[in-house]
């Protein structure tokens, strides 16, 4: 069972017990229902008092039971509300450190509500591309006023249970208790005091207006409508509370419930629950037993002091993780030192990070210019020049220094994890980190599996990304790791559209519109055209029979390598962002494809988007058969967290999955039959062939 019941002299407590945060699983709804029915049948007990064990009140649906059919079977959530609402002796909520979703509901549920100060309240479903489904749309904005609680459930964040108390006229809260350790004494207390008190008070009965009405509901609706263009789901939770404002209770229960099954269906909110299991299901490695005993890492060096060695130093002073920084000159570290400082400066500018604790992150990063002063470091990044002889030494230097068990880390984004490794005497404890750039930014890490990587280096450095707040997916060694030896099949599709008809703008434009932050040509620019044309050069060689469009190189040999010059596909006027098009670089276009004879012919969107999305797609199909990613759905977290590509879609697996396999399929074999497309690669990787074969999908 996982709520307790135990009777304190005239006082019943029902605690919920279902770690980590007492999800409101059927075993636990179960274990409410049977307390209350105890409770109500012993003419001893007064009152009864529901909290929570351990770090939560209750943080809503459980994830175990998310999306199935075990989540709405008896007694379900509105069941189990209903019960404590009929109850015939007061029900107490004793409420503490989070209360969210379906447990804020419960809590909705109760006669009265004592808080402790510091408890996080949320209706976070929004978040998931639905609504609460059990009465919080309707109930909240009865304690705490319209907007109030539409605020929470149109945004889904959390507020602190003392900031509620200080709304005028709150009604969610009785009584703030004085601590967290003093809330069980003072509901005890609380339930005495009302115990004999009727009639009981019911959320359900108090009156729910807003003084401008319509006017109100138009406003909200334009507002919300304006932030959320992919999503339906926030507009709906406006109608839901709106209901709550003009129809009875149960009436206004109806439409919530109502929404709440079509959103359900939509492939945005399914798309955001696959990437909620999915982000939960990254960190977990099918060989890698969740009690492997892992290494201890209290301390970090990082190798060279670069773009990336500064953002990733920063990931650990900000989890308050020392780092050493190493690098061949001084100026070189002065350099790297100071580019830390300016941007925590900037943030300290910004009001984002406070002096204290600028102060106390730069005081955890020391330097160095000597690897001797590495030896008792528990753990080393590398972050040097992309060459394979530079590693190399680092690598050996390295192998000299470290004490036993240390782990030795690469954030090469090209090379070969597994030569890497042999450099040292100790391969096993050699692994990829390939970090996004800006590293102290981007969410995403490919963690790189090397053949001999030992598995508690794995289970580790996956401890380790969780604490640096990075989502981490593994990867098997391959070029280009998952993300970009996908996102090169991405880039030659938009170099054949170029040759084919479009500009650069058309197709940017085509992908923004799917959703993606940036479309292929803006990314480019961002990240500079000359890496894309290094390893195309390296490909022409070791690949002469890939057809590749000539269109970027050209580009390249003018010198525009994207925003970093000023100029790229599109022009850039210094400190700004904007993207403009420019007229030369359309013209290179159109005369590189009057020199190849091809008649340019108009593309739809349509085509843009499947020739792009499907690209990844088909990589990504090889990628799994190969073994190189464990799950699709970790392909789909590199896409979102790494790539810009849309939440609501959830991911390049996911989205082929909603457009079916079979249609995917029947796709790809017409753009095989276009002469100026590369038929080879469209052939339908073995993998998708079969599940669409089978009417399967990836997820
Ligand atoms: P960078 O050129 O900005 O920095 C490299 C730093 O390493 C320089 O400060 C250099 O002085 C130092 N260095 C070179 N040889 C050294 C040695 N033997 N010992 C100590 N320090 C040495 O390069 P960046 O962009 O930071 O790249 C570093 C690594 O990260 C490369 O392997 C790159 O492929 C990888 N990477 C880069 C990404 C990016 O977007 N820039 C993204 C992901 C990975």
């Amino acid at each position: 069972m996982t709520a307790q019941y135990q009777v304190q002299g005239d006082i019943a407590v029902i605690t919920l017990d279902n770690p980590p945060v007492n999800g409101l699983g059927l075993s636990t709804r179960q274990g409410i229902a049977d307390g209350m029915a105890r409770a109500n049948a012993d003419s001893t007990v007064k009152a009864i008092i529901i909290t929570g064990a351990g770090k939560a009140f209750s943080g809503g649906a459980d994830i175990k039971e998310f999306g199935s059919d075990k989540a709405m079977q008896e007694p379900n959530l509105n069941s189990v509300i209903g019960v404590l609402e009929n109850s015939a002796k007061p029900v107490i909520g004793a409420i503490h450190s989070v209360v969210m979703g379906g447990g804020l509901e419960l809590a909705l549920g109760c006669h009265y509500r004592i808080a402790a100060p510091g408890t996080s309240v949320a209706l976070p479903e929004v978040k998931l591309g639905l609504l609460p489904g059990a009465g919080g749309t309707q109930r909240l904005p009865r304690v705490l006023g319209v907007e109030a609680a539409l605020n929470m459930i149109v945004s889904g964040e959390p507020v602190k249970s003392e900031m509620l108390a200080m709304l005028p006229g709150q009604k969610l809260f009785d009584k703030l208790a004085a601590s967290a350790d003093s809330l069980a004494d003072e509901a005890m207390a609380f339930a005495r005091s009302v115990a004999d008190v009727r009639p009981l008070p019911l959320v359900r009965e108090l009156k729910c207006k807003h003084p401008q009405g319509d006017a109100y509901f138009q406003f909200a609706r334009n507002m919300v409508k304006g932030m959320s263009k992919n999503f339906p789901a926030p507009v709906k939770c406006v109608d839901a509370v709106e209901a709550a404002t003009k129809k009875k209770f149960d009436d206004g229960m109806a439409v919530e419930r109502e929404i709440f099954i079509n959103l359900m269906w939509t492939p945005e909110s399914k798309s955001l629950r696959h990437l909620f299991l999915s982000e939960r299901a990254a960190s977990k490695i099918p060989d890698v037993p969740a009690d492997t005993e892992q290494r201890v890492i209290n301390s970090i060096a990082v190798i060279g002091a670069g773009t990336m060695g500064g953002g990733i130093a920063m990931n650990f002073l900000n989890a308050g993780i020392p780092v050493r920084m190493l690098e061949m000159k001084q100026e070189a570290l002065d350099r790297g030192v100071a580019t830390i400082r300016k941007n925590y400066e900037a943030q300290v500018k910004k009001g984002k990070l406070k002096q204290d604790k600028y102060d106390q992150r730069m005081a955890l990063l020391s330097t160095t210019l000597s690897y001797d002063d590495l030896t008792g470091t528990d753990m080393v990044i590398e972050a040097v020049f992309e060459e394979l002889g530079v590693k190399e030494a680092v690598f050996k230097e390295l192998d000299r220094v470290m004490k036993p068990g240390a782990i030795l880390a690469s954030n090469t984004s090209t090379l070969d994890v597994n030569k890497i490794a042999s450099f040292t005497q100790r391969p096993q404890d050699v692994v990829g980190l390939h970090f996004f750039s800006p590293a102290n930014v981007m969410k995403l890490l490919e963690v790189v599996r090397g053949e001999k990587t030992g598995k508690d280096v794995m289970a580790t450095v996956m401890t380790i990304a969780k604490k640096i707040r990075k989502t981490a997916v593994v990867s098997g060694v391959c070029d280009g790791f998952i993300g970009n030896r996908m996102i090169e099949q991405y880039g030659r599709q938009g170099g054949f559209l170029l040759d084919e008809g479009c500009t650069p703008a058309q197709v940017d434009k085509a992908m923004e519109k799917f959703g993606m932050a940036m479309g292929p040509f803006r990314m480019g620019d961002l990240a500079g055209n000359d890496i894309g044309w290094a390893i195309r050069k390296r490909r022409y060689q070791e690949k002469p029979n890939m057809k590749y469009s000539k269109t970027a190189d050209l580009l390249c040999e003018k010198g525009r390598f994207g925003q970093k010059t000023g100029a790229g596909w599109y022009d850039y006027v210094p400190g700004k962002r904007d993207a403009i098009p420019n007229a030369d670089v359309v013209s290179m276009i159109e005369e590189h494809r009057k020199s190849l004879g091809i008649t340019p012919r108009k593309i739809s969107d349509e085509e843009i988007v499947q020739r792009l999305v499907f690209s990844l797609v088909n990589e990504a199909a090889h990628i799994l058969e190969e073994g190189i990613a464990n799950k699709a759905s970790d392909i789909d977290i590199v896409y979102i967290f790494g790539y810009g590509f849309p939440a609501h879609r959830g991911g390049p697996m996911n989205y082929a999955d909603q457009v079916g396999l079979f249609n995917v399929v029947q796709a790809m074999n017409r753009f095989a039959q276009n002469p100026l497309d590369d038929a080879a690669f469209w052939k339908p990787a073995p993998l998708l062939e079969r599940l669409a074969a089978a009417g399967k999908t990836f997820n």
